[in-house]
């Protein structure tokens, strides 16, 4: 496994807090707002049998929102201080699963069977992470066509990038876009967030 944490190793769960969000992070129950506020902008795509990835979910700030609304909540991080404060912050959501994953773009093939091993996904969310794979790894398009992987056939993907990250690229032989918004509320700032479906390919 190839895991290069980036500077993402926080020490205790406000430390997590403030990483993820600068500006919000010393005060837990703003925080945790913005996440259930993220689940509200996607809520009519929820459904109570899907299986939903959030990748680069961090302390599952937007996971703990998505759990009552879904049959499954699994958290890819390349960050084990992160999976393990979310781990503690979200003991409550026992359908919520934390997995370390490569900072590489391939998601660890987990055995199937069992629903926290589930691989293909029915919606995946990614929040405030795709611009790093942008600006710092030169991975942006291996990790689109990772996302594209382990989704189900006419599955969703929802993620936002900074503004700055003017050109990602989306192929429109795997993906159509359904949506491309221009929204307040990340980190403080607008967001473009994008919802893909993937449509193409085997
Ligand atoms: C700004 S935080 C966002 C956390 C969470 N999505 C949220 O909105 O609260 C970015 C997260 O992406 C994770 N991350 C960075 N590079 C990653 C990679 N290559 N694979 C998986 N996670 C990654 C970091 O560890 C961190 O938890």
């Amino acid at each position: 496994m190839t895991n290069t944490t980036g500077g993402w190793d926080a020490t205790t769960l406000l430390d997590a807090a403030n990483i993820i969000c600068t500006g919000l992070g010393d005060d837990l129950v703003r925080f945790n707002a913005s996440g259930a506020e993220e689940v509200e902008r996607i809520r009519h795509l929820l459904k109570p049998d899907m299986v939903v990835l959030d990748f680069g979910g961090g302390i599952g700030r937007v996971a703990r929102h998505l759990a009552p609304l879904v049959k499954a909540v699994i958290v890819f991080d390349v960050s084990s201080a992160m999976l393990n404060f979310g781990r503690e912050w979200c003991q409550q959501q026992d359908n919520v699963f934390f997995h370390l994953c490569d900072s590489e773009p391939r998601l660890p093939l987990l055995q199937p069977g069992t629903l926290r091993h589930q691989l293909e996904f029915d919606l995946i969310v990614s929040h405030m992470t795709f611009y790093h794979l942008y600006h710092d790894t030169g991975n942006y398009d291996a990790w689109m066509d990772e996302m594209w992987r382990v989704l189900k056939p006419g599955g969703l993907f929802r993620y936002d990038v900074d503004i700055e990250t003017k050109y990602p690229s989306v192929d429109d032989a795997k993906w159509l876009v359904l949506e491309r918004k221009r929204l307040p509320g990340w980190n403080g700032h607008p967001g473009d967030y994008w919802l893909l479906q993937k449509s193409g390919g085997d």
